[in-house]
């Protein structure tokens, strides 16, 4: 399964990390593919999408998943971005994504067609300014490395999580507004097993 970091997912990682405790369930077997990474963060900055994935989910398991992380430490990006995307070739069961404000998904940013590839993308100033703001980078990250919509539209299943109030207008864009690469979210509606999981408030602009 492939797995985003951000605020949004938090209470369903807080959830598994109990179950998981509790015995009710265990990712012990899974593999997860982390959905995307800044470039340029050091490793273990609070920001890095592999740092956030292992304080929030990972190390609260018994079981550990094997987890495939974004080699942006070893490798130099766009050889990063091309063996994360060899990971994602072997298929993907569940994509699990959140959505940013201006309708990216992973990185995904505005401008990204429906057969983007996983590959390496300059930040949105507003993604770069979540980035330190809202996720404390040490940094603010110039780039990142994203799993590609292609990638994300060949898994077998897709869960859009979105929560809160200032995501009810992107929410409505992206499921009722035009299919179009200005709002990159638009395109999973192209999938036949999406599933859209939104609190009351992110889904009260819906028709
Ligand atoms: P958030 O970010 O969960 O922190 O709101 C989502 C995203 O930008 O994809």
């Amino acid at each position: 399964m492939c797995l985003p970091t951000g605020d949004t997912p938090g209470p369903v990682y807080r959830r598994l990390v109990r179950m998981a405790g509790s015995g009710a369930t265990s990712l012990g077997r899974a593999t997860v593919i982390l959905l995307d990474e800044y470039v340029g963060l050091p490793p273990a900055d609070p920001a890095r999408c592999d740092t956030r994935l292992d304080r929030e989910l990972i190390s609260g398991l018994h079981r550990s998943p094997s987890v495939h992380r974004i080699r942006v430490d070893d490798l130099d990006p766009v050889a990063a971005a091309a063996a994360h995307d060899l990971v994602a070739a072997a298929g993907i069961d569940l994509a699990v994504v959140g959505l940013g404000m201006n309708g990216h998904v992973g990185f995904n940013e505005p401008g990204s067609g429906v057969e983007a590839p996983t590959r390496v993308v300059t930040l949105t100033p507003g993604s770069r300014q979540v980035a330190t703001a809202r996720y404390g980078a040490s940094a603010e990250p110039l780039s990142g490395i994203t799993l590609g919509m292609d990638r994300l539209l060949a898994s077998r299943e897709i869960w859009l999580l979105v929560r809160g109030a200032t995501k009810a207008a992107i929410l409505k864009r992206a499921l009722e507004g035009p299919q179009s690469a200005e709002c990159p979210a638009s395109w999973l509606r192209r999938h036949p097993r999406l599933t859209v999981l939104a609190d009351e408030p992110a889904a009260a602009g819906l028709g």
